[in-house]
């Protein structure tokens, strides 16, 4: 069936209501107590008939639960909740964020010039790429030394100051392209209120060749206006009121803000409220990076966006890597009661690639009403969580493979290392034989009669015995590039779409964060004034009153 051919649900029904969710359950009820080992034996073409690829990037699937019927009836569902006429809707730019009425078009940030995509009749792909001009030739002037501190120095350090998708996205995506930056400037990411964070961070500079981008898309966010004040403060003091304009940059929305604040607004770079903050590390937001990677590989990294994006809206969903990454999620977290979800880059480059997803899927699916504000009758999005391997291996590993409770669990390698290594060991093939080697033991175990042909001790077979059966998605890239990351990330930013439709929950909100922001802000008057008596709880109240105390 094409993907537009949608057999969308009625107005008033939920998910878990339709033929397509009963017929997953029953099917769940057949095949649960199905092992991988099984379904490999009986099929010698089961990876075959379970890979797909976009654009080099190569999804294995094979060691999931799950037989060509279960992604038939998978892939039923998604159509039933209409997922081909949302992703069109999506690309379209209507208004899906309907709780903040907005549309929702991360995806134009990387269309290339001469594609339109039209916000209230205006076409925003020429705005995109006007800024995405600007950007670069900044960038060129701070990496050339044309663009110089107040002193006359070149800049050394770069400083991105913001918080939650001001922060997270271009501090994964620099870690991740380490490689292909300019090592003459460091970039440092201060996000945390927590004063240490903003010291740590500029204790050992030299304010002459520091450059800070205040990067927030509201220009309203606590954290980053304090930490922006701090920086203010540290960099007047040794060099005065005027030097303010050579040394902040801003990256937002809200010009009126950002001019309050001091900077000039010739040194801002916009983006637009159609960008949430979690999608928005491939707009100005993602400045810092473009300053350390430079323009071009930025540009190559949005091509490997855009490559993504057209896949997902193109491919047919047998084929569909984002969809298929999202239903499989779905199967484990609705049916198989699955509470959280591992991703494990093989690459210590991807160190925070974790941390940056665990916004974009539990800030986007963390919810637990509708669209129409009714409770969501099922399991929404898991918990995500993950660092590198093969660090992981010797910390928790253990949990995923004997513990009592399962972890569906995305592997993400890469063929070629960026680093080949020194000395003659091969690093490279250390790590990728462990990639391999766990998604292997996590989905056929041992038993315990091949423990015992061992000759071990009949008292430890249980404990050296592995039931197996745990699922892994294996994703796997020719290197690490610009482009393998934008892919990646599309990937995920898809994936949570996806689901997002079929839970029908809007993935494009956070009211969720609201409500500790406003409680936080009323209790600052009362942790200063010692006149203010706090009025909460008495163990609120009792908290704060020692903290008044020392
Ligand atoms: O934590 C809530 C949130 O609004 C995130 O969605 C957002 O990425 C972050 O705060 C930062 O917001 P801003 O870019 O407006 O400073």
């Amino acid at each position: 069936m094409a993907n537009t051919e949608s057999t969308a649900l009625a107005a008033g029904t939920v998910v878990d209501r339709t033929p397509e969710w009963a017929a997953l359950a029953a099917h769940h009820a057949e095949i649960s107590g199905v092992t991988l080992r099984k379904l490999f034996a009986d099929d010698p073409g089961r990876a075959d008939s379970f890979t797909v690829e976009a654009d080099g990037l190569r999804l294995d699937y094979s060691k999931n639960i799950v037989t060509a019927r279960t992604v038939e009836l998978l892939l039923a569902l998604a159509r039933r909740a209409g997922l081909g006429a949302r992703i069109e809707a999506m690309f379209g730019g209507e208004r899906i964020n309907v709780t903040e009425n907005r549309p929702v078009l991360h995806v134009a940030l990387r269309t290339p010039l001469g594609t339109s995509i039209h916000v209230d009749g205006v076409d925003v792909v020429p705005e995109v790429h006007a800024v995405l001009d600007r950007m670069s030739a900044f960038c060129d002037r701070v990496r050339s030394g044309v663009w110089t501190g107040a002193t006359g120095e070149h800049i050394t350090t770069v400083v991105n100051i913001g918080i939650g998708g001001s922060d997270l996205g271009p501090a994964m995506a620099y870690q991740a392209l380490r490689d292909y930056s300019d090592r003459s400037i460091a970039v440092r990411f201060v996000s945390n209120v927590d004063p240490t964070d903003i010291w740590e961070a500029t204790h050992d500079l030299d304010p002459a060749r520091t450059l800070f981008i205040v990067a927030s898309k509201t220009f309203t966010t606590l954290e980053t206006l304090a930490n922006a004040r701090a920086a203010r403060a540290w960099l007047t003091a040794a060099l005065g009121q005027d030097a303010v304009a050579h040394h902040f940059v801003a990256v937002s929305t809200n010009a009126e803000k950002v001019a309050e604040f001091g900077i000039d607004t010739a040194n801002m770079f916009e983006f637009w409220d159609w960008v949430g903050g979690r999608y928005s590390m491939d707009s100005a937001i993602g400045l810092a990076l473009m300053v350390a990677i430079g323009p071009h590989h930025f540009r190559e990294m949005l091509a490997g966006f855009h490559a993504m994006d057209v896949h997902f809206r193109n491919t047919p969903f047998e084929r569909n890597l984002p969809v298929l990454l999202g239903v499989l999620g779905l199967w484990y977290r609705d049916f198989f009661g699955a509470q959280s979800h591992a991703v494990l880059p093989y690459s210590q480059y991807l160190d925070r690639f974790p941390a940056y997803l665990q916004q974009l899927d539990m800030e986007s699916n963390g919810k637990s009403v509708d669209l129409a504000g009714r409770p969501v009758p099922v399991p929404t999005g898991p918990v995500v969580w993950g660092t590198p391997g093969t660090n992981g291996q010797h910390a928790y590993f253990q949990l995923l493979h004997q513990g009592t409770t399962v972890v569906p669990a995305d592997f993400i390698g890469f063929l070629a290392p960026n680093h080949p290594g020194v000395g003659d060991v091969d690093q490279h093939v250390l790590l990728m034989a462990n990639f391999f080697a766990q998604t292997e033991a996590l989905a056929f175990g041992r038993t315990a009669e091949e423990v015992a042909a061992e000759g071990v001790d009949a008292g430890l077979v249980p404990h050296r015995t592995f039931a197996g059966n745990r699922p892994t998605n294996t994703l796997l890239a020719p290197k690490l590039t610009p482009f393998a990351l934008g892919q990646l990330v599309a990937l995920y930013e898809h994936k949570v779409f996806t689901q997002g439709v079929v839970w029908g929950v809007n993935s494009y909100d956070q009211w969720g964060v609201e409500l500790g922001k406003v409680l936080a802000g009323r209790i600052i008057p009362e942790l200063t004034d010692p006149s203010a008596s706090p009025r909460h709880d008495s163990s609120t109240n009792a908290l704060i009153n020692l903290f008044r105390s020392v």
